[in-house]
C-alpha cells in the first residue's frame, strides 16, 4: 500500500531511489529498501524504520548502478522487520520485486512453492510473488531457450500475475535481463515518468516532481516494460496500449515545507488559499449559481435525479456529512452518506434517479474505488470530488469536480476537508438553483462564500490561544467533541484529528446525543470540546454544556466573540468568526486542527507521520 519507486537511465540510481522514497514518506510506512542491478548481480539494502536509516545503510554499503527499484512498506502480512521489508528476492536471487497491496491467496501459493523446494525468508505475502516469478521464469527457460530475454521475463511476470488474487502495484527486475524493469498494477496505483533516455516509476507523482513533467498513469491490468530507451505498455487481456502522456502541473514548491516545521501546520495555514482555489471561476453572480464543468451531465439530466448518495472514508466521509446537510437544505435532495467500505459489500437500492459521488482527497482509497466501481457496475453514473489530478478515482469516475487544493502531504487531512466542504456547498448551490433555491438566496450564498477565505484567515488568528489551551489539556487521555447540525460532522472530524496524531481517545457526538450514553464518561478527567458558535440551535448546545459542567467536566468552547453566556460556562473559549450556520464547518474545523496539532506536539508525537496510519489506504 505504501510506496514504490523505480528508475532506469544514466543517473546514479541509489540517490535517485532514496530521494524518491523520501518524497513518498508522507504516505506513511514502517520500513524501506532498494534493489539495484550491477555487474550481473542484484543487490538489496533494506531496513525496518525510516528512509533516513536506509540511507545510512546505503552510505555504509553503497550500491552503484543505473537501474533499480525501491519501496516503503506499510506492513499488512508480517511484522515490521528487516527481513519483511521489500525488495524481496525470488528463487536464488534471479528475480527481485517490490509490491504494494495484498496477495490474498498467498497461503496456498506458499505451500505449493515450499513443496517445489523454494525457501522463504520472510512472513510477507509479497515473497510468494517473488518465488512464483522465479519459478515461472525457470519453466519458461526450459520451454523456450537458455537465455532469458525480455519476452521470457514478461511471460514469467504474466503467468505469475494470472495466479495472484488480491491487489498489487508491482515492480520486477530479473538478474539476467539487467536493463529492464517490468511493472504492473491491479488496484494499487503506478505512474511512469518519461524522461530523455530515462524512465521513472512511482506509486504517485510526488517523486517525479522536478525530474520530469511527462507522465503516464498505468491503468489496472496493464503491464509496462521499461528500459532506458523505451517503454511498452500492454493490457493483460486486450494487448498493446498506446501510452497517453500527460503533463504534471505540480512544482517543487508545492511539496516543500517552506518555513513551517510540519506539513500539517503548513497545510492548515494554506486554507484561505485552498478554499479560494476551490471556488476560483466557479461562482456566477449573474445567475446566482455555481459553475461546475466536468460533471458530464446536462442540466436536464441533473434535474431528473431525486436522490444523492455520497460515499467516502475518514475525513472525506465527514465532509460528506456536511454535504448531506447542504444538499438537503439548498437543493432539497434527499442525501445519504455511506462509508465506502460498507457500500462496496452492501446492495442498497440505488435507483436510476440517484446521483452517486465518491469523495476522496487521494483518489486512490481502495474502499472508495471499490464502492465507485460497484455502483458503476450496476449502471449508475458515479462522479468524484477529488484532489489528486490523474488519480485512479478521478480517471475512472464518469465526471467530477477537482478540489485544486494542491498536494496534501500531512497524513492528517486538513485542507482537503475544507476544500471538500467548499466544493460540496458549490454543488448544493448549483443543484439547488436548478430546483427550489431562489435567486436572492443564491446571491446571498455566493456573497458568503466569497467572504470565506477572509473568515478562515480570521479563524487562524486563534493559533496562539489554541497553543496556550493545548498546554493545559495535553495530559488528558479522553476527550469528547460535541456539536449540532452542521457542526456535528465538525465534532467527528475534531475527534478524528486528535486520535490520529496524538493517540488520545476522543469521540465526536451530536451534542444532544451525549445524554443518551456518553455523558456517563464525563468527569474531571474528560474534557469536552463544544462547538457552539451563534445560530438557531445554540441555546440547546449551551444547555448541554451546562450538563457537562454540572458533572465537573472541563469544557473548551468554540464560540463567537463576546458570547457572554458561553464565556460564563466554559473553562476556556476559542473565538471563531461569525458566519452563516451552513458555512460554520469551514471556520470551526480550523481551531480543532490546531488543537490536535499542538496537543500531539506536546506529547512528542510525529504529527506528519503518525504511527500505524497511511496517507492513502490502498488496501482493504
Ligand atoms: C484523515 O485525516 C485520514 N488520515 C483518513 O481518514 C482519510 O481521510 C481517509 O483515509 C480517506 O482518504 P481519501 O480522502 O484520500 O480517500
Ligand atoms: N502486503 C505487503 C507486505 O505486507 C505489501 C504492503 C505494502 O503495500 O506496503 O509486505
Amino acid at each position: 500500500m505504501c510506496g514504490i519507486v523505480g528508475y532506469v537511465g544514466s543517473r546514479s540510481v541509489s540517490e535517485c531511489l532514496l530521494e524518491g522514497l523520501h518524497r513518498l514518506e508522507y504516505r506513511g510506512y514502517d520500513s524501506a529498501g532498494i534493489a539495484v542491478i550491477s555487474d550481473g548481480e542484484i543487490s538489496v539494502r533494506k531496513k525496518a524504520g525510516r528512509v533516513m536509516e536506509l540511507a545510512r545503510l546505503v552510505e555504509e554499503q553503497p550500491l552503484f548502478g543505473n537501474i533499480g527499484i525501491g519501496h516503503t512498506r506499510w506492513a499488512t502480512h508480517g511484522e515490521t522487520t528487516d527481513a519483511n521489508s521489500h525488495p524481496h528476492l525470488g528463487g536464488n536471487g534471479e528475480v527481485v520485486i517490490v509490491h504494494n497491496g495484498v496477495i490474498e491467496n498467498h497461503d496456498s501459493l506458499r505451500n505449493q512453492l515450499i513443496a517445489l523446494g523454494y525457501v522463504f525468508h520472510s512472513q510477507t505475502d509479497t515473497e510468494v510473488a517473488a518465488h512464483l516469478m522465479a519459478h515461472h521464469l525457470s519453466e519458461q527457460l526450459k520451454l523456450n531457450s537458455d537465455e532469458p530475454c525480455v519476452d521470457t521475463c514478461l511471460r514469467a511476470v504474466n503467468l505469475t500475475l494470472d495466479r495472484l488474487k488480491g491487489t498489487y502495484g508491482i515492480c520486477v527486475m530479473f538478474r539476467d535481463c539487467p536493463d529492464t524493469i517490468i511493472a504492473a498494477r491491479s488496484g494499487s496505483p503506478l505512474v511512469i515518468g518519461v524522461g530523455k533516455n530515462e524512465y521513472f516509476l512511482a506509486s504517485d507523482s510526488s517523486p517525479l516532481i522536478g525530474c520530469t513533467q511527462d507522465v503516464v498513469y498505468l491503468a489496472d491490468n496493464e503491464v509496462v516494460v521499461l528500459n532506458a530507451t523505451g517503454m511498452k505498455i500492454a493490457h493483460r487481456t486486450t494487448g498493446r496500449v498506446q501510452p497517453s502522456i500527460q503533463t504534471l502541473d505540480q512544482v517543487s514548491a508545492d511539496i516543500d515545507l517552506g518555513n513551517y516545521p510540519h506539513y500539517m501546520l503548513k497545510e492548515i495555514f494554506e486554507q484561505p488559499t485552498s478554499v479560494e482555489n476551490a471556488m476560483r471561476g466557479r461562482l456566477d453572480e449573474g445567475e446566482a449559481t455555481a459553475v461546475i464543468g466536468g460533471l458530464n451531465l446536462t442540466a436536464q439530466q441533473l434535474r431528473t435525479f431525486d436522490r444523492v448518495v455520497l460515499t467516502a472514508c475518514g475525513t472525506s466521509w465527514h465532509a460528506g456529512l456536511v454535504g448531506e446537510y447542504l444538499l438537503e437544505e439548498f437543493a432539497r435532495l434527499p442525501t445519504e452518506v455511506e462509508y465506502a467500505s460498507e457500500l462496496r459489500y452492501r446492495n442498497p437500492p440505488i435507483s436510476d434517479r440517484t446521483l452517486v459521488f465518491s469523495i476522496t482527497q487521494s483518489g486512490e482509497t481502495a474502499d472508495t474505488l471499490a464502492a465507485m466501481r460497484e455502483c458503476q457496475r450496476k449502471g449508475h453514473p458515479t462522479l468524484s470530488i477529488c484532489n489528486v489530478v490523474g488519480s485512479t478515482i478521478a480517471r475512472e469516475a464518469d465526471g467530477g469536480i477537482y478540489l485544486h487544493a494542491g498536494p496534501e502531504i500531512g497524513v492528517a487531512s486538513t485542507k482537503a476537508f475544507t476544500s471538500q466542504v467548499t466544493v460540496l456547498s458549490l454543488l448544493a448551490l448549483y443543484l439547488g438553483r436548478m430546483r427550489h433555491l431562489s435567486y436572492p438566496a443564491g446571491k446571498r450564498i455566493i456573497k458568503q462564500l466569497r467572504e470565506m477565505p477572509e473568515k478562515i484567515e480570521e479563524a487562524l488568528k486563534c493559533h496562539e490561544r489554541v497553543q496556550e489551551i493545548s498546554e493545559k489539556y495535553a495530559h488528558f487521555n479522553n476527550f469528547l467533541y460535541l456539536g449540532r447540525l452542521y457542526n456535528f460532522p465538525v465534532a467527528l472530524e475534531g475527534a478524528l484529528k486528535l486520535k490520529e496524531i496524538s493517540y488520545i481517545h476522543a469521540e465526536g457526538y451530536p451534542a444532544a446525543e451525549m445524554k443518551h450514553g456518553p455523558i456517563a464518561l464525563v468527569d474531571e478527567q474528560t474534557p469536552s470540546v463544544f462547538i457552539v458558535p451563534k445560530g438557531g440551535i445554540q441555546p440547546k448546545v449551551i444547555s448541554n454544556m451546562e450538563e457537562v459542567k454540572a458533572r465537573r467536566g472541563p469544557v473548551i468552547a468554540l464560540a463567537c466573540e463576546g458570547d457572554k453566556e458561553v464565556e460564563r460556562i466554559a473553562d476556556d473559549v476559542i473565538i471563531v468568526p461569525d458566519v452563516e450556520e451552513y458555512l460554520q464547518p469551514l471556520v470551526c474545523a480550523i481551531p480543532l486542527q490546531l488543537l490536535s496539532y499542538h496537543i500531539a506536539l506536546l506529547r512528542g508525537c510525529n504529527v506528519d507521520r503518525p504511527r500505524n496510519l497511511a496517507k492513502s489506504v490502498t488496501v482493504e
